[in-house]
């Protein structure tokens, strides 16, 4: 890509990446010549699945997009955009819920350095779905299997499977 390419960055947990998360990462490949899926490693949270299980998933689940990419990112979204040269956060917004927190994560970051965020409402089919309510509904024998990817299905299944027995 040339000096002029657009880059964006879709940064998230993904514990575990669902259809929803999907949907956004896709829509951003239509406004952005790249995108960044920037993967929170190293933070404290409790994850279902690990940092390098979490990369490979999403990595698997964009195999079909060639604009992009899956990167572990730790510290400071507004450091990892400085770094790879990140013009745009994409964010989804399922909800109004949603938008005051991400307001205020949209202003703190542009404090802190030239990065924009761009919000783009969530897909009415995904907009009630949450990871954690995802692991929720699974640990409790529901299925998501329209939820997520079927890999990450499986992978769901056998991890909490393992997990109470
Ligand atoms: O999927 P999540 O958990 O809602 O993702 C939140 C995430 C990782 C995008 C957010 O916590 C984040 O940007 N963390 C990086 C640390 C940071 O830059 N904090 C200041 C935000 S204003």
């Amino acid at each position: 890509m040339g000096p002029q390419a657009r880059r964006a960055v879709c940064p998230g947990s993904f514990d575990p990446v669902t259809h929803g998360h999907l949907d956004i990462i896709e829509r951003a490949t239509s406004l952005f010549d790249e995108v960044v899926v920037a993967v929170g490693v190293n933070q404290s949270k409790h994850r279902l699945f690990s940092d390098d299980e979490r990369i490979a998933m999403l990595r698997r689940a964009v195999e079909h997009l060639p604009q992009v990419s899956v990167e572990g990112f730790s510290g400071l979204l507004t450091t990892f955009c400085t770094e790879h040269d990140i013009s745009a956060i994409v964010k989804g917004l399922r909800a109004v819920s949603d938008f005051d927190y991400e307001l205020q994560m949209a202003q703190m970051n542009s404090s802190l350095s030239p990065v924009e965020t761009v919000f783009v409402p969530t897909s009415p089919e995904w907009s009630f779905l949450a990871s954690s309510l995802v692991k929720e509904v699974a640990s409790y024998g529901g299925d998501v299997s329209g939820l997520v990817p079927d890999f990450v299905n499986e992978a769901l299944v056998a991890r909490l499977r393992d997990a109470s027995g």
